[in-house]
């Protein structure tokens, strides 16, 4: 079998998606749109931006991809999946209705109360509540306030300061009509990405990213600083509460419904002292930079598995993991995650200088008129590496970051330290 494939975006996890659907004996050909400097080496790039639905579907039909993989949410909050498939096109990528997952909070806090599954306790403020006694009635421990849209990372507050969960429920009354506060959960997050169709579902294994922008998860939250899979804080007895508590029940009641869920959950899981795992989060794509780490553990074809949860097909395709460990080092610009310093020249990032256990993985990456290799995001790059060991893919992970400059760039030095 040999298909033609489109990856949609730009990131390393879309750069993660075209080195492993490269690698895919079912894939003959992969493109991406619009790609970065880095999916160049296994991938035809394409111009159409990201959020440009219309484009994106006819650059799929001109093209006679046999299917397209979505790496972002917002074209699948936008219905690229539902016009995808009025055209014939197979998507890997769940339809609007399940995008909703992630673009509202509380559809997703619905979903979860409907299939019974283990999350925080929330409730809902809108200009007539009583704010104050909310706030007071959730003052145990630190006010987590979430806005209900899709807001790039920046749509939730984890504070104790008053003044600051005041004005965040202000400012989010205002501009989004309501908004969520819910009980604060204690406890080691883990992601769980589940690949799923109407046959069936598979769990990857499980990973852990690095959300803090300093050491000692210090500072700002970011889209990610670095992660590693598999996490061995979800241990084989937690697993099994996963699959039993949430992955089951979220199959069920979504596969109950008229359109069935095809592309990935990713369930981003909060694990209590007593092991007990409770949902944080819903993403209706792949985590980056989770992806990076998770997609080099499958030892059966990406490209197959991709395929067979875009024709829910699943239930009769097989998958199989490597008994490696992988983890990943972001690269960011300075200034990030405030302001990220862009445009400048990036040396030691070529895929000469990368092997098969330890790759950079471009993100913000561009070329000048020159073409040389230069910054164009918050986060740059990340460095690869999958080995034996945890210990060892660190290792190798750090010295292929060493190889690389960037003017005022800056990374973590401690990625897996709590595995470690
Ligand atoms: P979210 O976008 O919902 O994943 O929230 C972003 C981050 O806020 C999560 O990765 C957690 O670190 C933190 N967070 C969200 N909800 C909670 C909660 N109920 N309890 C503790 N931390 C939370
Ligand atoms: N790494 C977190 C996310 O992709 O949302």
């Amino acid at each position: 079998m040999s298909r033609s494939v489109l990856v949609v975006g730009g990131g390393g996890r879309e750069h993660a998606l075209c080195r492993s659907l490269s690698q895919s004996e079912s894939i003959s050909d992969v493109h991406v749109s619009p790609g970065n400097a880095g999916t160049l080496n296994y991938a035809t790039n394409h111009s159409v931006s990201a959020s440009d639905v219309d484009g994106l579907v006819s650059l799929s039909r001109s093209l006679g991809v046999d299917f397209v993989v979505v790496g972002p949410e917002a074209p699948l909050c936008d219905s690229i999946a539902d016009i995808l498939l009025s055209h014939g096109i197979p998507c890997f990528g769940p339809q609007a209705v399940h995008a909703e997952l992630e673009g509202s909070k509380l559809f997703a806090k619905e979903a979860m109360r409907r299939a019974d599954v283990p999350t925080a306790d929330y409730v809902v403020l809108d200009s007539r509540s009583d704010i104050e006694s909310a706030l007071s009635s959730y003052s145990d421990n630190p006010w987590v306030i979430k806005r209900d849209v899709l807001a790039g990372g920046k749509g939730v507050v984890v504070t104790t300061n008053l003044s600051e969960a005041v004005e965040f429920i202000d400012d989010s009354i205002k501009t989004d009509g309501h908004v969520l506060l819910e009980s604060f959960l204690p406890g080691e997050e883990a992601s769980m990405l589940v690949v799923m169709d109407a046959s069936g579902f598979v769990c990857l294994p499980p990973s852990q990213d690095h959300k803090r922008v300093w050491d000692g998860d210090k500072g700002l939250n970011t889209g990610g600083m670095g992660a590693y899979c598999p996490a061995p804080v979800v241990t084989e007895e937690i697993h099994q509460k996963v699959l039993e508590r949430i992955v089951k029940p979220m199959h069920e009641s979504l596969s109950a419904m008229d359109v069935p869920y095809r592309g990935v959950l990713y369930v981003g899981l909060m694990i209590d002292e007593n092991g007990d795992p409770f949902v944080v989060e819903f993403n209706v794509r792949f985590g980056d930079p989770e992806c990076q780490v998770t997609l080099p553990l499958i030892a059966s074809d990406v490209g197959e598995l991709l395929y067979a949860a875009s024709t829910d097909s699943l239930e009769t395709s097989s998958v199989s993991f490597h008994d490696m460990h992988c983890l990943t080092v972001v690269l960011a610009s300075e200034g990030y995650p405030q302001s990220a310093v862009k445009g400048r020249i990036i040396l030691g990032a070529e895929r000469t200088g990368d092997s098969d256990d330890a790759w950079v993985s471009h993100a913000g990456t561009g070329t000048d008129d020159s073409n040389r290799l230069i910054s164009t995001g918050g986060r740059v790059l990340a460095t690869t590496s999958i080995a034996s060991s945890l210990a060892e893919a660190r290792a190798n992970s750090y010295q292929r970051m060493e190889t690389i400059s960037l003017q005022g760039s800056h990374h973590r030095n401690d990625i897996g330290h709590r595995a470690l």
